[in-house]
């Protein structure tokens, strides 16, 4: 399928799930204002990739919070693809030392912008194609 839809409505603040796109997860998590909070905190200096690898807008966007999330005023929500950009492993959610998601095979670290960190990993979890066609219903593709 090129497209699916992903409702979101059980999901409320910390909460996440992990939808299938294209064969691979796709990791969708409504964060905390505290996750938010912490990613928001981060200075662009301190990421090891300050792109935002984010397909819904420009390829050389820089890796902001705002810029990896659903954007203005859905700041909340994140959607990544759940492929660790070392080598492909699914990354574990809620762990790791910043809080958002670790890769086991190899040890990367990512924020709770899905940002990379700490660890082999060379990019931030890859945002792919989507959009709100409600507020609880997701389109991924
Ligand atoms: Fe994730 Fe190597 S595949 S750290």
């Amino acid at each position: 399928l090129a497209s699916i839809e992903v409702d979101v409505s059980s999901l409320t603040p910390g909460m996440s799930l992990t939808a299938k796109w294209r064969g691979k997860p796709v990791f969708i998590r409504n964060r905390t204002d505290q996750e938010v909070e912490e990613a928001k905190a981060v200075a662009l200096a301190d990421l090891k990739d300050p792109v935002a690898r984010n397909a819904n807008i420009a390829p050389d966007a820089q890796a902001t919070d705002i810029d990896r999330s659903a954007g203005e005023g859905k700041e909340n929500w994140i959607v990544m693809i759940g492929s660790c950009t070392h080598l492909g492993c699914v990354p574990l959610g809620q762990a790791g030392d910043f809080g958002g998601w670790f890769c086991p095979c190899h040890g990367s670290h990512y924020d709770t912008a899905g940002r990379i960190r700490k660890g082999p990993a060379p990019e931030n979890l890859a945002v792919p194609t989507f959009s709100f066609v409600s507020d609880t219903v997701i389109k991924i593709g």
